[in-house]
């Protein structure tokens, strides 16, 4: 531990010089060509300067003013893919939580006649014969797909213009049905979206009587899965159903999957092991870890757990509205923290600024 801090100490004050010393060269030199974000492009050993401070500290011990000089100083430097990293990363999940397998309630990995443990409550679920034909027969997560995006709902995706870029991957993955009409920003294409079932039961009354706002909403996700996780609390099972059969009755091209509540266990045990604290994961964490195993290469895009830019301007929570969830549930900036250090290392992108 106490080599650990010495190392930083290190680390920082030579972030400091070097910081010192950029401001001194305010005119960038011959060799330097301009990033699209934030200034000139940082020379080779600013960057690998940079990825070791953030491969190597944490949230807490950059503090927020450091950690955002940090973060500008990244998004000068090109990411540089690293397939080695990116397959170890896979392995890893692979080995902790079989994604590709388990991420979904299917046939295959569920018998007619077993109990299901709930995720987080201590209750089960009897598999009928009737729950049972509600599955899929597999997972659709076969083979690996190309190249995917993860789309993050937050107002850093406001005036992006990623639109046309998030549209371009073989797969998207968008979070908790967000409206999708900002599309010069956000995009289109839509392949899995993860529903929060309080959404249903607030916004949407669960499902019980007037249905048509809901299928209004589900019809702009055209064919695409809609997860739920059904056996993460009792609360939620009900209307996962009732949206299910919603959207069987109307013959919408979409369909309903369920959260395995055994990989969402072995996620957060994973989690865990890496020493993330925090009370539930959130659907972003959920979805970048699925998409680290089953895409070859993953971008992230609307992740940013500040209410300011890096430049300091205020922005909101979402592209599309500004309501804070409840404190202390998520810990969206040590989860943030972790995406940074995966673009460091080269496995998955972290997109922030301008497309
Ligand atoms: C995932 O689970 C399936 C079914 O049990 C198994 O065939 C496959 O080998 C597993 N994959 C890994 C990486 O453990
Ligand atoms: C579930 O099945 C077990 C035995 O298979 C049975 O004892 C139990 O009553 C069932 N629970 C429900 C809610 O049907
Ligand atoms: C998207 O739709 C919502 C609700 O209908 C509306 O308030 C918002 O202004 C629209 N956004 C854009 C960019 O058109
Ligand atoms: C992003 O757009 C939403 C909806 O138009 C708006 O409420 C919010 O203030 C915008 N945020 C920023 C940073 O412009």
């Amino acid at each position: 531990m106490v080599r650990c801090w010495k190392v930083l100490l290190i680390l920082s004050t030579g972030l400091a010089c070097y910081l010192f010393y950029q401001s001194l060269q305010s005119q960038p030199g011959p060799g330097h060509h301009r990033s699209r974000n934030g200034g000139a492009a940082l020379s080779a050993d600013g960057c690998s300067l940079v990825n070791i401070i953030l491969l190597h500290s944490t949230m807490k011990i950059l503090k927020k003013e450091e950690f955002f000089k940090v973060v500008k100083m990244l998004q000068r430097c090109p990411w540089i893919e690293n397939p080695e990293e990116h397959k170890l990363l896979q392995r890893n999940f692979q080995t902790c939580c079989n994604t590709s397998y388990s991420m979904i309630v299917t046939q295959e990995n569920t018998e007619m006649g077993q109990t299901i443990q709930y995720e987080v409550e201590k209750r089960t679920k009897n598999v009928t014969e009737e729950l049972y034909n509600l599955f899929p027969k597999k997972s659709p997560f076969q083979k690996e797909i190309r190249s995917c995006a993860v789309v993050g709902n937050g107002g850093i995706l406001n005036n992006s213009f990623c639109g046309n870029e998030i549209d371009r991957a073989d797969f998207v993955f968008r979070l908790n049905l967000p409206p999708l009409n900002w599309t010069n920003d956000v995009g289109t294409k839509t392949d899995l979206v993860t529903a929060n079932p309080s959404i249903l039961l607030n916004k949407f009354r669960g499902l019980r009587k007037e249905k048509e706002p809901f299928i209004t909403m589900v019809k702009e996700y055209g064919s695409s899965m809609i997860l739920l996780p059904a056996f993460s609390y009792s609360m939620n099972t009900e209307v996962s159903f009732r949206a299910l059969y919603t959207i069987k009755d109307f013959d919408l091209k979409s369909r309903v999957v369920f959260f395995n509540p055994d990989y969402l266990r072995n996620l957060g045990a994973y989690f865990k092991s890496l020493g993330l604290k925090f009370q539930r994961l959130s659907s972003g964490l959920m979805m970048v870890s699925v998409a680290a195993e089953v895409c070859e290469t993953v971008t992230l895009y609307g992740f940013w757990p500040f209410s300011e830019d890096l430049d300091g301007v205020w922005i909101s929570h979402h592209y599309y509205d500004n309501v804070i969830p409840k404190p202390g549930f998520h810990s969206m900036s040590d989860e943030f923290y972790w995406y940074l250090q995966m673009h460091a290392q080269g496995s998955l992108r972290l997109k922030l600024g301008q497309c």
